[in-house]
C-alpha cells in the first residue's frame, strides 16, 4: 500500500512501486484531466506537478511521488481562475485540446518559477508536443496569464 498526497486530498492505493504515477492518477484514483500520450516522457501530455514541478508522469515511478504534494490539471486552482487558465480560455488556445491540460500545467509550473518570461524561456521550458500546432497562441497565452497574474 502506498500512500499519496493530490490535489490536498491523501490516498492509499494498492500498486507496485514502480507503477507509472499516470496509472495512479489516471486508473486508480480516476483523475482523468492528465492524459496519456506516449509513455516514455516526449510528449509532456502526461505533466502534473511534484512539489510545484512539472514531471512526466508516465515515467514517474509511484514510489518517488509518496510524501510529495502532488497537483494535477483538476487542482490547479478550486475555480479554474488560475492565470494560466484564464488566459488559456480568453486565447482559446486549444484545438483537440487533448494536449492542453499537460501544456497549461508546464505553464503554471514555469509562470511560478518565473512571473514574467520571455520567448526564449518559454521555448526553452515548454518542451510539450502539441498535434495541433498550437504553440504561437500558447506562447501568447502564457505571456497573457504573466499579466492577470501580475495584477492579482
Ligand atoms: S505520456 Fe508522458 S510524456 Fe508523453
Ligand atoms: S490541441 Fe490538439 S494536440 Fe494540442
Amino acid at each position: 500500500m502506498l500512500s499519496f498526497k493530490i490535489n490536498g486530498k491523501n490516498y492509499n492505493v494498492d500498486v507496485e512501486p514502480e507503477t507509472p504515477l499516470l496509472w495512479v492518477i489516471r486508473d486508480t484514483i480516476g483523475l482523468t484531466g492528465t492524459k496519456y500520450g506516449c509513455g516514455i516522457a516526449l510528449c509532456g501530455a502526461c505533466t502534473v506537478h511534484v512539489n510545484g514541478r512539472a514531471v512526466r508522469s508516465c515515467v514517474t515511478p509511484a514510489s518517488q511521488a509518496v510524501g510529495q504534494e502532488i497537483t494535477t490539471i483538476e487542482g490547479l486552482s478550486p475555480d479554474g481562475q488560475h492565470p494560466a487558465q484564464v488566459a488559456w480560455r480568453e486565447g482559446d488556445v486549444p484545438e483537440c485540446g487533448y494536449c492542453q491540460p499537460g501544456q497549461i500545467m508546464a505553464a503554471a509550473a514555469l509562470l511560478a518559477r518565473k512571473p514574467n518570461p520571455t520567448d526564449a524561456d518559454i521555448d526553452r521550458e515548454i518542451t510539450n508536443l502539441c498535434r495541433c500546432g498550437t504553440y504561437a497562441h500558447i506562447r501568447k497565452a502564457i505571456h497573457r496569464a504573466a499579466q492577470i497574474a501580475a495584477r492579482r
